[in-house]
């Protein structure tokens, strides 16, 4: 039998070793095409949309915010999962920043400040006397605050920016009070460099000393005692599955999802959706030979700043990062009520896991997956460790994204479906046993088109 074709199909990073090529497909009517349907048939016929939207059922009963017992549970409930598909699974245990402690006090023309004072997350300790001066919002600072205690109204502009902008006119502390309408004093941060103390009232108590400098000088005293992080446990959920053994390329390739929420939500779409996506390609896999190593991941933490996944992509060594081709991160992939399909790269440029998406895309679902730039999620410490990485996501968002209406009831089953069809068809392109391996060096051209969409979020 003469052997196929070679055919090199993708546009912008995949690259075969060593002949026969392997054939990333685009075109449905290609000469190759069917038996690269084949293939893909292999995957799409085993996904059960039904088994993910249960997933999702029982992730997104409660709330999984990182650090609490919420998701403790879905930790445990991923990983048991995972086990019954027969994968080796380790926890993986990191520490993340959940909140900050600190007491704080003040002092107007030396008499105790009777009202809650709460101090800055970030805020020094240490004691500042002087002056009371009010800049309002502080966006435009021009007094001289030398040796002066700032009061500031919150709101318009960013913590750091306030607290620069007097920082930058000689101030030694700052008292802010919260915006009109809102109630409560538990705000504030301050960032690296802006080293003083820095603390929060509510804004009856801020607009009082506004009336107060306007009949007499103040002098204030902000003192910060205990000011310092609260740390929090979240894991790492990692399942492994090995290449054939007289089949191994030796490369790695990474599918993910955070199984985090936000505080109080239930996260069905953000991002219990991604992480019933992992499983079922995990359950999937678990019985498909490949030639490639497989590793099925959910991050903890992705809310409080990808940490989760910055731990993970930091426990890599610099052979495992040379040997991971690819990194596949699903985010809210299930909501009726969003966009359609686009991946996103941190740089705004296809790579790797960007062509086999479109390729797959365009074999699977006759259509044409869109890509653009975005970070703000779990595929970012990949590509910072310079891992091919893309961010499976709808766009624009559903108005439900990060609220207590992240429920199951809107999510849909068909573009659960979709979305891993297409991430399961590029993960199998390299992963089948007949394709060769890939070289991070090369790159070949090809026919996959697929555009660059500045997309609204
Ligand atoms: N699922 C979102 C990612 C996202 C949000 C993508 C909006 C596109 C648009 C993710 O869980 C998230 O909310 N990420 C955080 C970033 C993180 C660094 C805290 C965000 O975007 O605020
Ligand atoms: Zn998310």
């Amino acid at each position: 039998m003469p052997k196929k074709a070679l055919t090199v199909l993708l546009a912008g990073g995949l690259v075969l070793s060593s002949a026969p090529a392997a054939v990333v497909d685009a075109n449905p009517h290609a000469p190759n095409a069917l038996s690269d349907h084949a293939f893909d048939n292999k995957i799409i016929k085993k996904i059960k949309e039904d088994r993910m939207y249960n997933q999702i059922a029982l992730l997104s009963e409660s709330p999984r915010e990182a650090g609490t017992q919420g998701e403790y549970n879905a930790v445990q409930y991923i990983k048991s999962e995972f086990e019954s598909y027969g994968y080796e699974t380790e926890l993986q245990p990191f520490e993340f920043e959940s909140g900050w402690e600190g007491t704080s006090t003040i002092s107007i023309n030396g008499t105790d400040f009777d009202g809650d004072v709460h101090t800055f997350n970030g805020s020094v300790n240490g004691t500042a006397q002087g002056s009371l001066v009010y800049v309002g919002l502080a966006n435009d600072v021009t007094a001289d605050l030398d040796g002066k205690i700032a009061l500031i109204e919150r709101g318009e502009i960013s913590f750091y920016e306030k607290v620069q902008n007097v920082l930058d006119q000689g101030a030694e502390g700052v008292i802010m009070f919260n915006r009109e309408g809102e109630e409560g004093n538990d705000f504030g941060y301050t960032y690296d460099g802006q080293d003083i103390p820095a603390v929060a009232i509510n804004r009856d108590a801020g607009l009082q000393l506004v009336e107060q400098l306007e009949t007499e000088e103040v002098t204030a005293t902000v003192s910060v005692e205990g000011s310092k992080p609260i740390y929090g446990t979240s894991y790492n959920v990692i399942a492994t599955k090995k290449p054939h053994k007289n089949k191994d390329t030796g490369q790695i390739i990474t599918v993910g999802a955070h199984h985090d929420s936000v505080e109080g939500g239930p996260g069905a779409n953000d991002d219990a959706s991604g992480v019933s996506g992992v499983l079922e390609l995990a359950r999937i896999m678990a019985k498909t030979p490949t030639d490639t190593e497989l590793r099925f991941m959910t991050f903890g933490a992705e809310e409080k700043g990808l940490v989760g996944s910055y731990h993970y992509a930091s426990t890599l060594s610099q052979d495992e990062v040379d040997r991971t081709v690819a990194h596949f991160q699903m985010d809210m992939i299930g909501s009726k009520d969003a966009g359609d399909l686009i991946m996103f790269t941190p740089d705004g440029e296809k790579n790797l896991v960007t062509d086999l998406g479109a390729a797959a895309g365009a074999r699977v679902a006759e259509e044409m997956v869109e890509y653009g730039q975005l970070g703000r999620s779990d595929h970012v410490p990949f590509f910072e460790r310079g891992i091919p990485a893309a961010l499976f996501i709808h766009a624009p968002l559903e108005p439900w994204y990060h609220s207590p209406e992240d429920t199951l009831d809107k999510i849909s089953k068909e573009k659960l479906k979709e979305v891993v069809e297409i991430v399961g068809s590029g993960v199998y392109q390299i992963a089948r046993p007949d394709t060769p391996a890939l070289e991070n060096a090369k790159v070949a051209p090809g026919p996959v088109d697929y555009d660059f969409e500045d997309r609204p979020l």
